[in-house]
């Protein structure tokens, strides 16, 4: 789905959001939402506060789970997706804080495989993903997800590339602050979701929104395997459809 501007596709992915949490909350059940960080949700969560201010949208029955984080880092740390999700959302809602789900940073090396399988585990428990959002990374990584990731991974720690610890190094006071690793969602968990919207925003995300969207599906290309997904939608704002 092709917008003007990045607000009105935020505006559509929040609306999309807030009609899956009011439906469900009308069968008595819980709303299972996986949730992304970076610059591109930013306007959706805005876009979501604003609902809960105005038009009464309650995340009472909501539980979350992030894709990714950092690691290692600590929670209160300025780039911490920990921070960034209290910040940009579940400060101004009525979330439950025991419904929050987000790989940790500080989970202690050696148990890390352990807490990795409890997360997925924990989803799994939940009955699933009703909806993902994504962002996607100039190499078309998902999540932290990169390139070669297999389409059968699961939450894992992995190695971050140069190039992604190099785009979103201004987050940090230089390059060398910038985490070598991440926790992530794999491509498989995020398959599993029953619906995905995938978001891209500006000039800079045309060409890899071209190669997720026209080329050939590959593990090289992780945003490309979405293409065998059965409703997972782009949504892009005229700029990052320019190559389309
Ligand atoms: C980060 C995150 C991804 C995000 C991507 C794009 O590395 N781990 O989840 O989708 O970068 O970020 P942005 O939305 O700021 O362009």
């Amino acid at each position: 789905k092709i917008f003007d501007n990045l607000k009105q596709g935020s505006v559509f992915i929040a609306q999309e959001i807030a009609g899956i949490i009011r439906r469900k909350q009308a069968e008595g059940k819980n709303c299972v939402l996986g949730l992304a960080t970076g610059s591109s949700p930013k306007t959706v969560y805005a876009e979501l506060v604003r609902m809960h201010r105005e038009e009464g949208l309650s995340f009472k029955n909501v539980i979350s789970f992030n894709l990714d984080e950092y690691y290692p880092l600590d929670n209160d740390a300025l780039q911490s997706y920990n921070r960034y999700m209290g910040e940009q959302l579940f400060n101004h809602v009525d979330i439950d804080p025991k419904n929050i789900n987000i790989p940790n940073g500080e989970w202690p090396k050696e148990e890390i495989k352990k807490y990795c399988a409890e997360y997925e585990a924990l989803i799994e428990s939940t009955g699933g993903i009703d909806v993902q959002i994504l962002g996607i990374g100039n190499n078309g990584h998902i999540g932290f997800n990169e390139p070669g990731s297999s389409r059968f991974s699961r939450t894992r720690l992995v190695t971050l590339e140069n190039s992604t610890r190099i785009a979103n190094s201004f987050e940090f006071a230089n390059i060398s602050q910038v985490p070598r690793m991440a926790v992530t969602m794999g491509i498989d968990t995020i398959m599993k979701a029953r619906k995905i919207y995938l978001m891209g925003w500006g000039p800079m995300k045309a060409p890899v929104i071209q190669k997720a969207v026209e080329e050939n599906v590959t593990e090289q290309i992780p945003a490309s395997l979405l293409q065998q997904h059965n409703d997972a939608i782009f949504v892009v704002d005229e700029m990052a459809a320019a190559e389309l």
